[in-house]
């Protein structure tokens, strides 16, 4: 019997052991009208949030080489670039060059020991499988 509950596993964003609160995060891609975005998501005080990653800086990636996206307080969302720094829960501009605008949030829940992306999503995630 299928359990109406389990989001389909072509939302699925990775398993839910994959984040640890205030940890590295997951990258992934998805698509959204068309066009192929870069994400990420986190765990934050047991939450796990996601977004589009580009700061509202300069349009480029929060991070450079590895997936580690908060600061050095663990505290808050940073970019690696020019510093600008946003609220974990919610993507807001706490300083820093963002000057007011903030992240693009993906709407996500857990489920099963999964991280997936809600059905109200407006993007899908890239499935890089033939
Ligand atoms: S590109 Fe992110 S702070 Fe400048």
């Amino acid at each position: 019997m299928i359990d109406q509950r389990m989001p389909p596993l072509a939302d699925t964003i990775c398993l839910s052991q994959d984040l640890a609160s205030g940890g590295r995060g997951i990258e992934f891609q998805v698509v959204k009208n068309e066009e192929i975005l870069p994400a990420f998501a986190v765990r934050f005080r047991g939450v796990v949030y996601a977004y589009i990653n580009r700061c509202s800086h300069m349009q480029l990636k929060l991070n450079f080489i590895n997936d580690d996206f908060f600061d050095f307080d663990r505290d808050h969302l940073i970019c690696a670039t020019h510093g600008a720094l946003y609220d974990a829960t919610s993507g807001a501009c706490l300083g820093g060059p963002c000057s007011g605008l903030g992240l693009v949030p993906l709407p996500v829940k857990e489920l099963e020991g999964r991280v997936a992306l809600s059905d109200n999503s407006s993007v899908t995630i890239l499935n890089e499988d033939p």
